[in-house]
């Protein structure tokens, strides 16, 4: 079976860009066929760009991307009716129902009207969405109008699914409510790609995941592999009573709330655990999770607006 995306080297320089970086800079990336992959980034980091460009609705500078064998830079045509995109920030049109929605957006792709209506009504059951079929998309709610977006996508007969920040501005019970519905997607060997800046959503649902910084991939893999590829795996976090100077020569330390966070090796981690702990300390200590990884790696927190070339 073909993979769902490949890239190789695809580079994007926008127009009038000036001297700013590339927007992306090389991105070889080798999606498998089935299950939910997961790309994470700060802002600016390329996402969207790089979603455009495997949905064939931007060309890269230079580079290639193959979709399901297909060549999406040549041949945009033959790839298109294979995938589905919800792109970022989109909003589904207002003036229909639910049920019309749904209906209409597979009519568009070409499907006829039995297997349509099949489809909608199916999707519409599985996502718990048949109470609000009548319902007007303008007077559901912000989690409701998200559902109604992946099920369109969802009763589709798309092979691979992109899904650019699906689940952002949501409440958490909305949040898990869409991955569900994203969970579902994949069980019949379809392709999920999702971008996410809830690093706890790409750790729950994605089997693979590219960390995207200023445009390169960073890091790839499962979270085991990320973890792995990092320099300190292991974090420590301390109660105040052990002071700051003895940690340093452990790895990366910094203050949180009442104490210290310490990034380091793992037998680093279980030494000064032992030492914190003989000396009264409250200490607990486990892997990194990929909040940490990130930070490691990009060096700020997802949720700090710090934008990246200031972060440098
Ligand atoms: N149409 C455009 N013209 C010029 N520059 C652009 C355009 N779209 C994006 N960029 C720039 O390309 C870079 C990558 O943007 P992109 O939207 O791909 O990032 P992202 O990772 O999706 O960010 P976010 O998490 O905020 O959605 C940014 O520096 C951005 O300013
Ligand atoms: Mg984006």
């Amino acid at each position: 079976m073909d993979a769902a995306v490949v890239t190789n080297g695809v580079t994007k320089r926008y127009p009038k860009s000036g001297d700013r970086p590339p927007a992306l800079n090389g991105v070889s990336l080798s999606i498998r066929p089935g299950g939910i992959y997961g790309i994470i980034g700060p802002n600016g980091a390329g996402k969207t760009t790089f979603i455009r460009i495997c949905t064939t609705q931007l060309l890269p500078t230079s580079g290639a991307v193959t979709i399901l064998g297909e060549d999406a830079v040549a041949d945009p045509r033959k790839v298109r009716p294979r995938i589905a995109v919800i792109p970022q920030e989109s909003r589904p049109l207002y003036f229909l129902n639910v049920d019309e929605l749904i209906y209409l957006y597979l009519k568009m792709r070409g499907m006829d009207r039995p297997e349509a209506r099949r489809r909608t009504d199916a999707v519409l059951d599985e996502l718990g969405l048949t109470g609000e079929r009548k319902r007007l998309v303008s007077r559901l709610s912000g989690g409701m109008r998200r559902r109604a977006m992946v099920a369109m996508v969802l009763a589709s007969d798309a092979e691979v699914l992109f899904l650019d920040e699906p689940t952002t501005g949501l409440d958490p019970l909305a949040r898990r409510e869409v991955w569900g519905a994203i969970r579902r997607t994949v069980r019949d060997r379809r392709t999920v790609i999702l971008t996410t800046h809830y690093l706890d959503e790409a750790e729950q649902l994605a089997a693979r995941i590219a960390l995207i910084d200023r445009g390169q991939v960073r890091l790839e893999g499962t979270g085991d592999d990320l973890r792995a590829r990092v320099k300190h795996p292991y974090r420590v976090t301390l109660d105040g009573r052990v002071p700051r100077a003895e940690l340093e020569r452990y790895g990366e330390v910094s203050d949180v709330d009442g104490g210290h966070l310490v990034f380091t090796r793992e037998s680093d981690a279980r030494e000064l655990a032992l030492r914190a702990l003989g000396s009264g300390a409250k200490v607990s200590m486990g892997p990194v999770s990929l909040e940490d990884i990130f930070l490691q790696v990009v060096g700020h927190r997802i949720d700090d607006e710090t934008p990246a070339e200031e972060a440098a």
